[in-house]
């Protein structure tokens, strides 16, 4: 059997790396259709060895049973993922537009594959770094039920977009050569600098970027009241999120159980031998679909506390991966409407 699979948002950092895992995994494509904006409507991009030529989404219907993975941005996603979901197509959506809603899954298929069931035509995937999280977190909840969680996130600017990217060569480029960097991505030079920033700042001090971590945590993890505190940062780094993780459990791990839960644990490799000086980093997990997971150390003023070093790659896990593993599902397990 194959599918109908469409990429909303196929021209961006999220789409072309949709449309890459797609191949890469085998996933039984049948007719393939990619759309963006206006702007990009009748430029080509290949795929799988085609040719396929960007189509407007605007002026795209959709059709029973098909597969839509969306990456357009939140606002792009509100107009057109109704629409799709009506017409009897699967939105798995990676923006910010439904992750809330109450009955929109909001799925990581190594923590709550369950939720999936349940959907009326759009699952949302989840923040890019908090999928990571969950992913290396799940196991430790499993044996000993988390109580309270504190991270700190280094994240790599291709989380804002290739126009990011592009924008760390240039001004890296500015700066090395003695220009004066220009920005416009972020509200400050990125070379050489570190921006306690992502997303919007909100009344309560936080950024939108840290009320994601919290908020989706919970819903993913089914503990509405599970404690979370985060602080988002971006850095310098092109591809690959880090996150500084402390935890602690009703149950005490310790550092050799934890190293032992996460090694058995799907989509995690633990990488944690200081003596080697061997532990995750983002240019190790750049284009890598694993969770890496290092620096596993029992706090020493607490006594159920552990911390954790957590690197994956944002385009990967943290949106792509983790969006056609959610079609995998779909698919695996019938839970797609009939075409
Ligand atoms: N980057 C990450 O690590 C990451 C991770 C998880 C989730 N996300 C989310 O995924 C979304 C896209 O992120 P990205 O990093 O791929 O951004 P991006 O590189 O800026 O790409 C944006 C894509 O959306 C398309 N688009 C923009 N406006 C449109 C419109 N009005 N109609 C149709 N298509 C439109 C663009 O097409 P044109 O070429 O026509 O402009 C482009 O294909 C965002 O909501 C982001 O928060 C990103």
């Amino acid at each position: 059997m194959s599918y109908k699979v469409t990429l909303v948002g196929a021209t961006g950092a999220v789409g072309r790396e949709m449309a890459a895992v797609l191949a890469q995994r085998g996933f039984p494509v049948g007719e393939l259709r990619m759309l963006a904006s206006a702007r990009s409507a009748g430029k080509t991009l290949s795929w799988n060895g085609r040719e396929i030529v960007v189509a407007n989404l605007d002026e795209a219907d959709f059709s029973r049973g098909e597969i839509v993975l969306s990456s357009a941005g939140g606002k792009v996603s509100k107009v057109f993922a109704p629409r799709a979901a009506a017409a009897g197509a699967v939105v798995i959506d990676n923006t910010s537009a439904f992750r809330m809603v109450p009955d929109v899954p909001l799925v990581v298929p190594e923590v709550n594959p369950h939720a999936a069931k349940n959907h009326h035509g759009i699952i949302a995937n989840p923040n890019c770094s908090t999928i990571q999280m969950v992913v290396a977190l799940q196991p430790l909840h499993a044996y000993g039920r988390l109580t309270r969680i504190i991270v700190s996130t280094y994240q790599a600017v291709s989380g804002a977009g290739a126009r990011a990217m592009e924008e760390l060569t240039r001004e890296t480029r500015a700066h090395l050569s003695g220009a004066a960097p220009a920005h416009d991505v972020f509200p400050h030079p990125i070379p050489f600098n570190v921006l306690p920033h992502i997303g919007g700042f909100l009344p309560n001090g936080y950024t939108e970027e840290e009320m994601k971590m919290v908020n989706e945590t919970r819903k993913i993890m089914e503990v509405p009241d599970l404690a979370v505190t985060a602080t988002t940062v971006r850095i310098p780094a092109y591809r690959g999120h880090s996150e500084s993780i402390y935890i602690e459990t009703e149950k005490k791990i310790s550092a050799d159980l934890a190293r032992q839960l996460l090694s058995r644990a799907p989509g995690v490799v633990v990488m944690d031998d200081p003596t080697n000086q061997l532990y995750p980093q983002p240019i190790i997990a750049a284009g890598r679909d694993e969770t890496f997971v290092g620096r596993i150390r029992e706090d020493l003023s607490r006594p159920t506390g552990l911390n954790l070093w957590c690197v994956s790659d944002n385009l990967r896990k943290g949106a792509a991966l983790n969006a056609v593993q959610i079609a995998e599902l779909l698919a695996e397990k019938g839970w797609l409407p009939r075409g």
